[in-house]
């Protein structure tokens, strides 16, 4: 008997990269009520039998191949925590295996690479999703409450200053602050106000005494579609007053403001204005309890991989102006290259046709293929905006 078939009730997945964060995944796994890891896939077998060990997985299967370990373990999805440029590689082999999968963000390193996956979700009708874990901040969501009752916004300012030391994928990257990192702020701002970003202006550089090869350090300023500016500054090679790793953050609108500094102190400056913290399950274990529910009811996820092209459009983006020099880049303009890209990159005939297919990329971005409605999205008691 398989392990998965001793625990019909958690949903048996397999985590493939047993890295630094695939051992917090297992580990938030191994407790979890909704999900059991029953198979652990690495390039590097002993560090996955390793990680798997460590946490006391001694029944899961092990191995360097996805499918082999999908067949031994009895797995009905799967989590990939590998690293940034191996995601699409994974996730199409999950989806081709019929599985569905919750991927760590950033999703794929390009739009371009995005798209394509978005083209084989469709095609395999499995569901694909962006882990983006600091959306499951319960003052996140506290945050997003008081933000709702401003009025119409004129700006939303975030700002993130960090020193971390990690070697390995991130110390080698061109841009490890904004693929690695602002990948969650800018996230975090589709969810905090539901407005789109329509265009950016960005700069980055690596400050002197940066221990990263990339760019550690950025400016950006995205224009939103109700007209309000998102103003960002972040770092991550600054040595004192850090800030939350969910960064610093004020907004304001016609009838007032409010701020988090990114753990627990929400604050807001509005007349009659209030907000409660709700009880839920944060991080890494919230975005795989939506997961596991949308599994189970067929509702859209807040980062369906559609929704999530544009928040990697806003990363993208911002890669773009900074090495223009700073100019202008137009969102829409950025998703219908990235199409072509997509298509002129594209080894499998029948993701290539689909994506030749498309009318445009905003188009098929904005077509549910999966899920019969959308989510309603978790803590929000703010109503629509
Ligand atoms: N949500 C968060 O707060 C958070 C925090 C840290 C890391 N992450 C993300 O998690 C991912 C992994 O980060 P990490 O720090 O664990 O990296 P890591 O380098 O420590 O681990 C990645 C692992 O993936 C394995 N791997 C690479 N390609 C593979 C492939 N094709 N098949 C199987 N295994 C493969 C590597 O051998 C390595 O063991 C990244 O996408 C990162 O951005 C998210």
């Amino acid at each position: 008997m398989t392990t998965a078939e001793a625990n019909p009730e958690r949903l048996p997945v397999v985590v493939v990269g047993a890295g630094a964060m695939g051992g917090e995944w297992l580990r938030m796994l191994a407790r979890s009520a909704h999900a059991e890891p029953v198979g652990v896939v690495d390039l590097d077998v002993d560090l996955a039998t390793r990680t798997a060990s460590s946490i006391g997985l001694t029944d899961a299967a092990v191995g360097s191949s996805l499918a082999d370990v999908v067949e031994r373990s009895g797995a009905r999805a799967v989590i990939n925590v590998t690293v940034p440029q191996a995601h699409r590689v994974v996730n199409e082999q999950a989806m081709r295996q019929g599985l569905p999968v919750l991927c760590e963000k950033p999703l794929a390193p390009t739009v371009a690479e995005a798209l394509r996956q978005v083209a084989l979700a469709d095609l395999t009708g499995e569901l694909l999703m962006a882990s983006q874990s600091r959306r499951y901040f319960r003052h996140l969501a506290a945050f997003r409450d008081a933000a709702a009752q401003l009025g119409p916004l004129g700006a939303v300012h975030a700002q993130f200053f960090h020193a971390d030391h990690e070697p390995g994928f991130r110390e080698q990257m061109a841009h490890p602050l904004l693929v690695d990192m602002s990948v969650h702020h800018f996230d975090m701002l589709r969810y905090l106000t539901a407005d789109e970003p329509v265009a950016v202006r960005c700069a980055s550089w690596n400050p002197s005494w940066s221990w990263f090869a990339g760019d550690a350090a950025a400016t950006a300023t995205f224009d939103l579609a109700s007209g309000a500016r998102f103003v960002y500054s972040g770092s991550r090679c600054t040595p004192g007053l850090q800030t939350s790793w969910n960064a610093d953050w004020r907004v304001y609108g016609e009838h007032g403001a409010a701020s988090w500094d990114g753990d627990h102190l929400v604050q807001v400056d509005a007349e009659d204005a209030g907000f409660e913290v709700a009880e839920a399950s944060e991080g890494i274990e919230g975005a795989l309890e939506e997961f596991v529910s949308v599994l189970a009811s067929g509702l859209t996820p807040q980062n369906e991989v559609r929704t999530n092209v544009l928040t990697l459009a806003m990363v993208e983006g911002a890669i773009r102006s900074s090495e223009r020099g700073g100019d202008r880049v137009v969102l829409a303009e950025l998703l219908e290259e990235s199409l072509a890209q997509a298509i002129a990159d594209e080894k499998s005939d029948d993701v290539a046709d689909l994506l030749r297919s498309w009318p445009s990329a905003a188009e098929a971005i904005a077509t549910r293929a999966w899920g019969s409605s959308p989510q309603p999205v978790p803590h929000a008691s703010g109503g629509a905006r």
